[in-house]
């Protein structure tokens, strides 16, 4: 009985962290909807610790989500737009980690944009990352909002994932589809193509081979889909298949590619599994790899099984 009941508390603390960063969803939903009559959101400012310009949008994310978390039961917060690991309240069972607005260049063009967020157990006393250096299974809970023609949350709580929409007139989200399943097979792939003068071998085989089909296994044709913007990308794939690749390529700093694990690439990988698709760095998978930092980058594969199970052939065969 003890322990039904505290998993029963876990979960309302789980529900009370989801339930912050959503109202914080709302108003920033509310300031991207007035565009530039918000003024100018894309102005930038400082660069964050891992090398992005700020934006005034993602500052104004930031520090939304962060007062909400304030009022949860949250004991630290690993946000793309702080240095380091923020502690807020001391003792509180979870630990969140956040990307505030994702997605940021297409701020300032009417682009889809979003949030990401993970939450897993705090490390009691922690000092240092420790509550961040779990891998992604031990999350409780993953989700992202998208701000696009209708604010969605996707939310795993661990049964499978879902989506909400926000109503605009109740200021509530509203469950619009319960348990997601992933097409097994894509006919879209998400990559930014521009990036092929610097991918190594195995990468751009995939690429000829698997998905354009030139002299491939398959004779699938594949459409391609890139928005700038990995949740816009993710709830896609999500709701209707495909596969999603950002690869480490040759680019100063790109070697493990541009997405970062904690606040990224761990919270897709929950939604994705949950929703009977893939999520791996090419060959190992997301949810099992420990960060080592709390901006560290990891390359990104995510959705159809088969495409994800495809690229790993390539990859498995580059050692
Ligand atoms: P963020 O705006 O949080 O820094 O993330 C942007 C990411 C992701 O949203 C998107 O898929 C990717 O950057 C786009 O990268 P490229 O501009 O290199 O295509
Ligand atoms: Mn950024
Ligand atoms: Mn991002
Ligand atoms: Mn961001």
């Amino acid at each position: 009985m003890a322990q039904a009941v505290a998993a029963e508390s876990g979960l309302a603390d789980v529900a009370a962290v989801v339930a912050a960063i959503a109202g914080a969803a709302i108003d920033i939903s509310e300031v991207i909807g007035r565009g530039a009559l918000a003024g100018d959101l894309a102005a930038t400012g400082e660069q964050n610790s891992d090398g992005d310009v700020q934006k005034a949008l993602d500052v104004i994310a930031h520090q939304r989500v962060t007062e909400a978390l304030q009022a949860a039961p949250v004991a630290e917060v690993a946000s793309e737009e702080a240095e380091d690991v923020m502690r807020l309240n001391p003792g509180a069972p979870l630990a969140v980690a956040i990307d505030p607005l994702d997605g940021s260049s297409n701020i300032g063009v009417n682009m889809a944009v979003g949030t990401i967020f993970g939450i897993r157990p705090a490390a009691p006393g922690a000092t240092g990352h420790e509550s961040f250096t779990t891998p992604g299974t031990a999350q409780l809970a993953a989700g992202f909002v998208t701000y696009g023609p209708a604010t969605a949350l996707v939310l795993t709580l661990g049964e499978g994932t879902q989506i909400f929409v926000l109503d605009r007139s109740e200021r509530a989200f509203r469950l619009t589809h319960p348990s997601l399943d992933v097409p097994v097979s894509a006919k879209e792939y998400a990559i930014n193509a521009s990036n092929a003068r610097h991918w190594d071998t195995p990468i751009r085989s995939f690429v000829e081979d698997c998905l354009r089909g030139t002299e491939g296994p398959r004779d699938k044709d594949f459409n391609m889909r890139w928005l700038g913007s990995l949740v816009a990308d993710a709830q896609r794939v999500l709701m209707r298949g495909g596969v999603f690749l950002y690869p480490g390529d040759n680019r100063k700093g790109y070697a493990q590619g541009r997405l970062r694990l904690l606040y990224e690439a761990a919270p897709i990988a929950m939604l994705m599994e949950q929703a009977g698709a893939g999520a791996t760095d090419g060959e190992r998978r997301i949810l099992d790899i420990e960060a080592t930092g709390i901006h560290e980058r990891v390359p990104l594969v995510f959705g159809s099984q088969e495409e994800v199970a495809c690229v790993a052939k390539y990859f498995g065969g580059r050692n």
